[in-house]
Protein backbone atom coordinates (compact mmCIF):
# COMPACT_ATOMS: atom_id res chain seq x y z
CA UNK A 1 0.00 0.00 0.00
CA UNK A 2 2.93 2.84 0.92
CA UNK A 3 4.37 1.43 -1.94
CA UNK A 4 1.33 2.68 -4.47
CA UNK A 5 0.99 5.67 -2.46
CA UNK A 6 5.11 6.62 -3.16
CA UNK A 7 4.60 5.58 -7.00
CA UNK A 8 1.32 7.79 -7.29
CA UNK A 9 3.03 11.00 -5.54
CA UNK A 10 5.95 10.38 -8.08
CA UNK A 11 3.38 10.40 -10.92
CA UNK A 12 1.33 13.50 -9.65
CA UNK A 13 4.62 15.53 -9.17
CA UNK A 14 5.96 14.16 -12.66
CA UNK A 15 3.12 15.25 -14.26
CA UNK A 16 2.98 18.88 -12.71
CA UNK A 17 6.78 19.78 -12.79
CA UNK A 18 6.78 18.62 -16.71
CA UNK A 19 8.48 21.73 -18.72
CA UNK A 20 6.74 24.16 -20.40
CA UNK A 21 7.38 22.20 -23.52
CA UNK A 22 5.46 19.12 -23.96
CA UNK A 23 8.28 16.70 -25.03
CA UNK A 24 5.58 15.20 -27.75
CA UNK A 25 6.74 18.27 -29.54
CA UNK A 26 10.82 18.06 -29.21
CA UNK A 27 10.76 14.33 -30.22
CA UNK A 28 8.10 14.78 -33.43
CA UNK A 29 10.78 17.83 -34.38
CA UNK A 30 13.55 15.95 -34.24
CA UNK A 31 12.40 13.39 -36.15
CA UNK A 32 10.63 15.36 -38.87
CA UNK A 33 14.12 17.40 -38.62
CA UNK A 34 15.92 14.11 -38.98
CA UNK A 35 13.92 12.97 -42.24
CA UNK A 36 13.97 15.55 -43.87
CA UNK A 37 16.79 18.26 -43.04
CA UNK A 38 20.13 16.36 -42.29
CA UNK A 39 20.49 16.03 -46.14
CA UNK A 40 21.82 20.04 -45.51
CA UNK A 41 22.39 20.48 -42.04
CA UNK A 42 25.38 18.02 -41.10
CA UNK A 43 25.27 15.41 -38.63
CA UNK A 44 26.02 16.72 -35.29
CA UNK A 45 21.71 18.45 -35.88
CA UNK A 46 23.52 21.79 -35.98
CA UNK A 47 22.04 24.04 -38.63
CA UNK A 48 23.78 25.99 -41.28
CA UNK A 49 24.52 28.88 -39.19
CA UNK A 50 26.58 31.90 -39.15
CA UNK A 51 25.55 32.57 -35.93
CA UNK A 52 23.73 36.17 -36.62
CA UNK A 53 21.60 35.74 -39.19
CA UNK A 54 19.11 34.10 -36.58
CA UNK A 55 18.00 36.48 -33.87
CA UNK A 56 15.01 35.28 -32.26
CA UNK A 57 12.69 32.24 -32.56
CA UNK A 58 10.00 33.85 -35.53
CA UNK A 59 13.49 34.09 -37.58
CA UNK A 60 13.94 30.34 -37.17
CA UNK A 61 10.13 29.89 -37.63
CA UNK A 62 10.34 31.91 -40.65
CA UNK A 63 13.93 29.98 -42.14
CA UNK A 64 12.59 26.97 -41.36
CA UNK A 65 9.19 28.17 -43.83
CA UNK A 66 11.53 28.99 -46.04
CA UNK A 67 13.59 26.04 -46.28
CA UNK A 68 10.49 23.67 -46.16
CA UNK A 69 8.80 26.05 -48.92
CA UNK A 70 12.00 25.56 -50.89
CA UNK A 71 12.47 21.85 -50.75
CA UNK A 72 8.86 21.39 -51.85
CA UNK A 73 7.88 19.36 -48.56
CA UNK A 74 4.25 18.52 -48.06
CA UNK A 75 4.50 19.00 -43.81
CA UNK A 76 1.24 19.24 -41.95
CA UNK A 77 1.00 22.72 -40.50
CA UNK A 78 2.26 22.21 -36.76
CA UNK A 79 5.17 20.13 -37.81
CA UNK A 80 7.14 23.63 -38.83
CA UNK A 81 6.37 24.81 -35.61
CA UNK A 82 7.69 21.40 -33.85
CA UNK A 83 10.64 21.76 -35.81
CA UNK A 84 10.84 25.22 -34.65
CA UNK A 85 10.45 24.60 -30.76
CA UNK A 86 13.01 21.50 -31.42
CA UNK A 87 15.52 23.92 -33.09
CA UNK A 88 15.23 26.45 -30.16
CA UNK A 89 15.04 24.43 -27.12
CA UNK A 90 18.19 22.02 -28.45
CA UNK A 91 20.24 25.02 -30.15
CA UNK A 92 19.21 28.18 -30.41
CA UNK A 93 17.77 28.87 -26.94
CA UNK A 94 16.04 32.09 -28.03
CA UNK A 95 13.11 33.41 -25.51
CA UNK A 96 9.89 30.78 -26.07
CA UNK A 97 7.30 33.42 -27.93
CA UNK A 98 4.19 32.25 -29.00
CA UNK A 99 3.91 31.87 -32.49
CA UNK A 100 2.53 35.30 -34.43
CA UNK A 101 -0.35 33.99 -36.37
CA UNK A 102 -2.00 31.83 -33.56
C1 LIG B 1 18.98 21.84 -49.93
C2 LIG B 1 19.72 22.07 -48.67
C3 LIG B 1 18.90 22.41 -47.44
C4 LIG B 1 17.96 21.62 -46.87
C5 LIG B 1 17.49 20.21 -47.27
C6 LIG B 1 17.47 22.36 -45.72
N1 LIG B 1 18.13 23.55 -45.59
FE1 LIG B 1 17.98 24.86 -44.05
N2 LIG B 1 19.38 26.03 -44.89
C7 LIG B 1 20.02 25.78 -46.09
C8 LIG B 1 20.89 26.91 -46.40
C9 LIG B 1 21.76 27.03 -47.65
C10 LIG B 1 20.77 27.84 -45.33
C11 LIG B 1 21.42 29.20 -45.17
C12 LIG B 1 20.41 30.17 -45.77
C13 LIG B 1 20.81 31.60 -45.62
O1 LIG B 1 21.58 31.94 -44.71
O2 LIG B 1 20.26 32.41 -46.39
C14 LIG B 1 19.82 27.25 -44.39
C15 LIG B 1 19.48 27.82 -43.20
C16 LIG B 1 18.62 27.27 -42.26
C17 LIG B 1 18.36 27.80 -40.95
C18 LIG B 1 18.97 29.05 -40.34
C19 LIG B 1 20.23 28.66 -39.62
C20 LIG B 1 21.05 29.85 -39.14
O3 LIG B 1 21.56 29.79 -38.01
O4 LIG B 1 21.19 30.82 -39.90
C21 LIG B 1 17.44 27.00 -40.36
C22 LIG B 1 16.82 27.15 -38.97
C23 LIG B 1 17.13 25.96 -41.31
N3 LIG B 1 17.86 26.13 -42.45
C24 LIG B 1 16.23 24.96 -41.09
C25 LIG B 1 15.97 23.94 -42.00
C26 LIG B 1 14.96 22.95 -41.81
C27 LIG B 1 14.02 22.88 -40.62
C28 LIG B 1 15.02 22.10 -42.85
C29 LIG B 1 14.14 20.88 -43.12
C30 LIG B 1 12.80 21.22 -43.52
C31 LIG B 1 16.09 22.56 -43.72
N4 LIG B 1 16.62 23.67 -43.19
C32 LIG B 1 16.46 21.91 -44.87
C33 LIG B 1 19.88 24.66 -46.88
C34 LIG B 1 19.01 23.62 -46.64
Amino acid sequence: MLKLFACLLLLITGITSAKDIDQSVLIDGKVLYTEECQKCHDNSLVPISDGTSMQSLDDIRWQISTCVTALGIFWMPNDEEDVAQYLNHDFFHFKNTPKPDS
